[in-house]
């Protein structure tokens, strides 16, 4: 029977010839499987498991895996990887199920598969779609090679709460650069052939919203206007769905009353019947069990729900194996709703190529030849030097001359085991270059480098023993707080310069790692301000996966360099930037707070019927009485070397009709000693408008390289396209009337000129 579905296939794929061809072969061959297929073989498919082997993101693992293999009950896996393992796996699947249908073997691969990139925050901070697109491009490459071929990333979630650990995976606030973001990265995994062998298929997650969970509690209520949904959260998940996304992750949350998984709304009337979507739609991890907590009903109420709405595979819950066949003999579900999921994957592996080969992606010769090469170790040192933000640097401390003796210190000055950040499962620690290895091998022979750590990262056993659940980051020292202080201060003593690299250990963001105190932990805070006290330059260099709230430390140091957790090169890269080699031109995709009472914060906000203009403390606006409202760090802000001045803005017309466009130019200067590159930044506002709109939007950025002494002139179109919102209707229109064009630095730092659309 297997090898007359195969003869089937190879026949249907040789006599194909055009998409729509293509799509009937593929229909034509789907339906011929169903219908050798019993229900609860289509079931089978819609069950994702995993052995245990990645990172377990609740409580439950599959269990008697090779016994489900064999009885069909398995459509996909993962948490396993290597050619060797996952062709054995595949074999299982292949050669002892009763139709031989092959599995799909996914991952996490969220921020590079072995050669580690910085977390997604960081990279998004490069504004470089390109380099974006080459990091999903190599991470496809390694996983492909090592047996993987679907992974769940991009997770293109919009999130404005730093107390949210996951900020770290996504791209930050902004709309319209996680749109950009979700794209690029799609087409890095995907190409536009899904079947190639060093291809992956993406997964946008996590549908939807889940970046706004109230208080900034992971899994937490969303509870959001459809107007804020479609302006705000939604447009990344749509872009990453019209670049061809082949699979969706519904999210933890609910959403207006109704979890995700079993939203009818969200997964079937928008996702597929508004926006078109054709792949198939995967649970999170037990979300599907988990509306039993939401309070949806028991097991087989919930799975039928959600098979109703939409879903499609169900991961590691098995609600769907374990209820979907009582359900459809009670009447709770059809056989057409359980077919429709099951050619739902069946499609998605028809185009991945394993219903021609299922074993095309695992090649044993790969692994070695393609993973980790030196070449993609270089990718992620750039990326890394070009996610870094340089958020100050008085009097040009940095960079940091190649001579003399600095200080380093700092909890994370000499930690392997955060250098890679969260979520990278795939991921080797003892490949990561530490930071006093990478100034070594950069200024090592120029440079006397002094060690001190100087601080625990936490000294809370307890918090400690929460943060190292994926193993050891943080190591609380034998010695007391006082002694280690005490040994920074000494080595600081015969230093020119001090470099402290402090910050959050990588597990300290990420999943299940919210925060409410959004400093430094108290202990390095004392660190900080007994090497300010030195009055030696004090540099520091910032590790976090999140924005932090750096109201002292911004008072304290000379200069702070924001580097994330920057993946496999921290270290050289890192060093790289301090020393001059790289000219930092990094800006901030994520508003950076003074304190945890501004969340959420973020630069497009709209004004309220009593704007308070600048921070000086106006009764009856809307303001704080212990806070200025703007933040520390804004949206789109990030210092170089050098000086970048901009001229005015000038506008080929000011006046333009729907079918028009205009162009908005501004003379870009490099005064400064370095050769550097900029992020030009465009912004507009609607001034008046049926619904209320932000008081700046992105619109377009641009990133130039300038040589020190040069100009340029930068350019951007708008069209009437560029001004659309959803209205209240939640109709997709631009509203005639006068527009505010901003373009700059930052998102607070532009200047400013005006147009009509008619
Ligand atoms: C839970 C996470 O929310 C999701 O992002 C991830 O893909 C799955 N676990 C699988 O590891």
């Amino acid at each position: 029977m297997k090898k007359l579905l195969f003869l089937t296939i190879a026949f249907a794929l040789f006599i194909s010839c055009g998409q729509q061809e293509k799509e009937s072969d593929m229909d034509r061959f789907v339906g011929d499987l169903m219908s050798q297929m019993t229900v609860q073989e289509k079931i089978g498919q819609l069950n994702l498991i995993t052995p245990g082997g990645g990172i377990p993101t609740g409580s439950v693992v599959s269990t008697d895996v090779e016994a489900k293999i064999k009885e069909g009950n398995v459509g996909g896996i993962f948490g396993v990887s290597g050619p060797q393992k996952v062709r054995q796996a595949q074999q299982l699947a292949i050669e002892e199920s009763r139709l031989g249908i092959p599995m799909i073997f996914g991952s996490d691969v969220i921020h590079g598969y072995k050669t580690t990139f910085p977390i997604p925050l960081g990279i998004s901070a490069s504004w470089d779609m390109e380099l974006i697109e080459k990091t999903a491009r190599i991470a496809a490459q390694e996983a492909t090679a090592d047996g993987i071929f679907w992974n769940f990333s991009p997770m293109v979630d919009i999130a404005r709460d730093p107390r949210w650990g996951r900020v770290a995976e996504g791209a930050g606030e902004d709309p319209f650069l996680g749109s950009l973001v979700a794209k690029a990265m799609v087409r890095g995994y995907q190409q536009d052939d899904l079947a190639h062998e060093n291809t992956m298929m993406a997964t946008v997650k996590h549908m939807a919203l889940y970046g706004a969970s109230e208080a900034g509690r992971d899994y937490n209520t969303v509870d959001m206007s459809r107007n804020r949904m479609f302006n705000d959260y939604m447009p990344p998940y749509k872009a990453a769905v019209d670049a061809g996304a082949g699979c969706v992750m519904s999210s933890f949350n609910d959403v207006n009353g109704i979890p995700a998984s079993g939203n009818r709304w969200l997964l079937t009337d928008l996702l597929r019947d508004q926006w078109g979507f054709d792949g198939f739609v995967v649970s999170d991890y037990t979300s599907v069990n988990e509306m039993i907590a939401h309070g949806m009903g028991d097991l087989q109420a919930v799975s039928a729900l959600s098979l109703k709405a939409g879903l499609d595979m169900d991961m590691v819950g098995e609600g769907f194996l374990t209820t979907l066949e009582k359900s459809l003999e009670e009447g709770k579900v059809t056989e057409a709703e359980i077919d429709l999921a099951c050619r739902r994957i069946l499609e998605a592996k028809y185009k991945l190529g394993l219903l021609d080969d299922p074993y095309r992606y695992f090649d044993e010769t790969r692994p070695e030849k393609e993973i980790l090469t030196a070449e993609n170790r270089q990718a992620a040192r750039d990326v890394a030097a070009r996610s870094f933000v340089l958020l100050k640097n008085n009097n040009q401390v940095l960079p940091l001359k190649k001579s003399g003796t600095v200080a380093l210190v700092g909890p994370l000055a000499d930690s392997q085991n955060n250098m890679l950040g969260t979520w990278a499962p795939t991921g080797e620690h003892h490949l990561a270059v530490k930071v006093i290895d990478g100034v070594k091998i950069v200024v090592g022979d120029e440079v006397e480098i002094l060690y001190a750590k100087g601080a625990n990262i936490v000294d809370d056993p307890e918090y400690a023993e929460k943060i190292n659940v994926f193993g050891p980051k943080v190591e609380i020292d034998e010695r007391s707080p006082e002694e280690m202080i005490r040994e920074a201060l000494a080595v600081s003593a015969r230093a020119d310069v001090i470099v402290a690299v402090v910050g959050e250990a990588s597990e300290m963001s990420g999943e299940s790692a919210n925060r409410t105190n959004l400093q430094l932990p108290e202990n390095q805070k004392k660190l900080v301000r007994a090497l300010a006290k030195t009055e030696k330059p004090l540099v520091l260099v910032m590790m976090s996966g999140r924005p932090l709230a750096l109201v002292e430390e911004n008072e304290l140091a000379n200069a702070i360099l924001q580097v994330w957790h920057p993946g496999v090169e921290a270290g050289n890269a890192i060093a790289d930037v301090l020393f001059g080699n790289y000219n930092p031109s990094g800006k901030l995709t994520m508003t950076f707070p003074r304190n945890v009472g501004q969340i959420p914060i973020y630069y497009a906000h709209r004004n309220t019927g009593r704007p308070q203009e600048g921070d000086t403390f106006e009764k009856f606006k809307t303001n704080y009485l212990d806070s200025p409202n703007s933040p520390l760090f804004p949206f789109g802000y990030g210092l170089s070397y050098t000086k970048f001045e901009y001229s005015e803005i000038t506008l080929s017309k000011t006046t333009i009709s729907a079918d028009e466009t205009l162009e908005a130019r501004v003379t870009l200067t490099n005064t400064g000693d370095y050769d550097g590159e900029e992020v030009v930044q465009l912004y507009i506002r609607d001034v008046v408008t049926s619904i209320t709109r932000p008081v700046k939007e992105l619109k377009g950025f641009q990133k130039i390289f300038l040589k020190a002494g040069e100009s340029k002139e930068v350019s951007f179109t708008l069209s009437e396209e560029d001004l659309k919102f959803y209205n209240y209707d939640l109709e997709f229109v631009a509203e005639p009337g006068e527009f505010i064009v901003f373009i700059g630095t930052s998102s607070d730092e532009v200047k400013e000129t005006r147009f009509v659309l008619e």
